[in-house]
């Protein structure tokens, strides 16, 4: 669905964003794998085709280290025409009444940098190619980008942020350039959180791993796969411009249905 067009994403060195690197080059896409780690995104690519990938270094909070990967991804495959800023970390629950005001300073500087100015840094270092291929972004959200309680008080703000920005992207980069969004739910991942909070070395698939039963009782679909390579589909879709080039401004909730919750019971039909 995606030949001979070029995506970069973000945070694709594992998790969610190396599902989309493999989703993306299986429908035809060339992939630039940019990561903080390199090591991580040479071993996502080295499991691709490497006519198609290629890993690259960035931090996306440093705009410099972001336009350096977007014109290596130029110089190498010499179009840009899907962009998805996915890089994140997590922050643990941590609730304000469990942190002192100077880690909560700390947490919200660190979290709010990768998830929300790492969001707006990639979409600086990206539009203009965008523009002239008449791309799109695709932005990684969460639950957190419309509930409480996915995370602490930072990581839901970080979220939220984040749906803004979509949002506002939208109005202003059209009509030349869509941009959408899928509010993933919970993912068995190496999601971590901050350093500045000793929690770089986490992994939300270990926190998933301890829950007491198994799947998900919280959400209506309480057996929906936690393996990111099934939420790629709406990513796919959104960045084809033949089965999406209507659609810009909007989010796709892959949750298992967060929305239909009920009051007494997650799911009405557990007894069917
Ligand atoms: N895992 C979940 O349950 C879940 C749920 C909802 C939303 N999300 C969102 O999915 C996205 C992907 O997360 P994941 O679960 O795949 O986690 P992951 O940790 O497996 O992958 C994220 C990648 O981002 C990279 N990264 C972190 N900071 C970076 C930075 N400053 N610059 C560049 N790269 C950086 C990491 O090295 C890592 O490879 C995030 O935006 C996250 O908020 C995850």
């Amino acid at each position: 669905m995606l030949k001979n067009t070029t995506t970069l994403i973000t945070g694709a060195g594992s998790g969610l964003g190396a599902a989309l690197a493999e989703r993306f080059i299986a429908e035809g896409s060339r992939v630039a794998i940019v990561d903080i780690d390199l090591d991580r995104a040479r071993e996502i690519a080295a499991s691709l085709d490497s006519e198609l990938v290629l890993p690259l270094a960035a931090d996306v909070r440093d705009t410099h280290s972001l336009h350096t990967a977007v014109d290596a991804t130029i110089s190498s495959f010499g179009t840009l025409d899907t962009v998805i800023p996915n890089a994140g970390i997590w922050d643990y629950n941590r609730s304000v009444t469990r942190l002192n005001g100077e880690e909560l300073s700390d947490m919200f500087d660190e979290v709010m940098a990768v998830n929300t100015k790492g969001y707006l840094l990639t979409v600086e270092a990206t539009w203009r190619h965008l523009v002239a291929s008449h791309g799109s972004i695709i932005m990684t959200l969460s639950n957190s980008s419309f509930y409480a309680a996915g995370g602490g008080p930072i990581y839901t703000a970080s979220k939220f942020a984040d749906r803004g920005l979509m949002l506002q992207f939208a109005h202003e980069l059209a009509p030349k350039v869509r941009v959408n969004a899928v509010a993933v739910g919970g993912m068995k991942t190496n999601l971590s959180g901050p350093s500045s909070a000793g929690l770089d070395s986490r992994k939300i698939a270990d926190s998933f791993a301890r829950r007491a039963v198994e799947g998900n009782p919280y959400i209506p679909l309480h057996d929906i796969s936690m393996d990111p390579a099934s939420f790629t589909g709406p990513y796919v879709m959104l960045a084809s411009s033949s089965e999406a080039g209507n659609i810009t401004g909007t989010i796709i909730n892959a949750d298992g249905g967060i929305s239909a919750r009920g009051f007494a019971t997650a799911a009405g039909g557990d007894d069917l």
